[in-house]
């Protein structure tokens, strides 16, 4: 069991002390269960029309390309963005056209408005951290320009927008699974019109499925709570990484790691073999019998401590002041004033923190555009179902510290 342990303060000095915090969530045993899950909350896997992929880039290419997205095709992005939204336009030949975003983080309409009525194929628009945003008049725009619309939900495998549920916007709609769930591939495509489940994807090798389920294994053991199993199978997963081959992962990819060179990083690629082939039954299965409710629920308790913990920060805030109702948080948004020092020092502690700061090459400047301003300002701190009070504590107090030192 995750055991919650009482709140306590941290030592003063906290450099370097954060590293054992765990970005992913952990595979809890008894989340589990043998029947089919789908979840009292509304959540994306409720939809009707939903297959499994392995990843959200890979969502966001086959719903494109079921669009006949191609060489020639425009696609609206938003200015702030994961380089992984664009990827797969690029990849279908087609050409992104950056949009701005309000302060809150919406399309912005007015700019959507004075477009020419004509050249657009779709917009992809993302509900960001998981916190969902208005999805009503863009709809309605985009039904009278004869415009697709993606849904973002990568951060938003919960909730609702503007009455209805998340994901229930798009013509389609995405999402990531591994920013919620103990999973190291998958993600969904959904549909609100043609049935998506009969989209051929190409089988997973078995080799790949055996490697997946040694996946779910070791983060059952990288639990808290793993008892005597734990030491000798992780000794075997630790071998079992020396042996492993580099290859594209899809966990933490919205990681703007500092240290390394734009062209190291691999979001702004997309493989496309690897988008289009099904996810390992392991995936599949999990996501389909993991209690999604009980992941909400933990997320949402810490999201909120998070938040109260930091409500009197100084030199930053957050961009909300409390949960919305129904929002499960895959970050939370904190504005930074001072951003550099105070992300090279996080990062040199092993914060569990992202950045988009590594926007797609020639992201325009744009009127009233907040997209280039949030790519420095704005920190998504981690927070999801595994992290105890405690930990929640300790990466408060780390925050504080960094944005009050500088
Ligand atoms: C808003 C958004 N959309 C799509 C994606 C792509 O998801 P994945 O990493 O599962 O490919 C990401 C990735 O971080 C994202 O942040």
């Amino acid at each position: 069991m995750n055991m919650r342990q009482p709140l306590q303060s941290t030592s003063p000095s906290l450099e370097g002390c954060l590293a054992d915090l765990s970005r992913i969530p952990f595979l809890e045993p008894e989340w589990l269960s043998l029947g089919y899950l789908n979840g009292s909350c509304h959540n994306l896997m409720q939809r009707t029309h939903v297959l499994p992929v392995t990843s959200g880039r890979a969502a966001i290419y086959l719903a494109l390309r079921a669009l006949n997205v191609g060489p020639g095709s425009t696609v609206l992005v938003p200015s702030y963005h994961c380089p992984t939204m664009i990827a797969p336009i690029v990849a279908l030949g087609a050409r992104p056209q950056f949009y701005p975003i309000t302060p809150s983080g919406c399309v912005d309409q007015n700019y959507l408005d004075a477009l020419p009525p004509d050249g657009v194929r779709a917009i992809i628009a993302a509900h960001f951290f998981g916190l969902p945003r208005p999805m009503q008049a863009l709809r309605a725009w985009c039904t009278q320009r004869g415009v697709a619309l993606v849904e973002d939900c990568a951060h938003t495998l919960y909730g609702t927008s503007d009455g209805k549920p998340v994901g229930a916007w798009g013509d389609f709609a995405i999402g990531s699974l591994t920013k919620f769930l103990p999973v190291t591939e998958g993600g969904v495509l959904v549909s609100n019109q043609e049935p998506v489940e009969e989209i051929a994807l190409q089988p997973r090798q078995t080799k790949d499925q055996v490697r997946i389920l040694a996946d779910l294994l070791e983060l059952l053991t990288c639990r808290k709570s793993a008892g005597l199993l734990s030491a000798p199978l992780r000794g075997l997963f630790l071998l079992k990484k020396k042996l492993r081959s580099p290859k594209q992962s899809t966990v933490a990819s919205t990681e703007s790691d500092i240290d390394r060179p734009r062209e190291a990083w691999d979001g702004f690629k997309i493989d496309v073999d690897f988008a289009t082939t099904r996810p390992a039954h392991a995936t599949e299965w999990l996501a389909r019998h993991i209690d999604l409710d009980k992941v909400a629920t933990l997320r949402r308790n810490n999201a909120r401590q998070l938040l109260d913990a930091l409500s009197h920060t100084q030199g930053a805030h957050a961009l909300v002041d409390q949960l919305p109702e129904h929002a499960v948080p895959y970050v939370l948004p904190f504005w930074v004033d001072n951003p550099e020092p105070v992300y090279r020092q996080l990062k040199a502690m092993r914060f569990p923190v992202y950045r988009w700061d590594r926007l797609w090459p020639d992201v325009p400047h744009l009127p009233n555009d907040q997209g280039l301003l949030w790519s420095r300002h704005v920190f998504q701190l981690v927070c999801h179902q595994s992290q105890t009070e405690q930990d929640i504590q300790r990466m408060a107090d780390a925050f504080r510290q960094a944005c009050q030192q500088n």
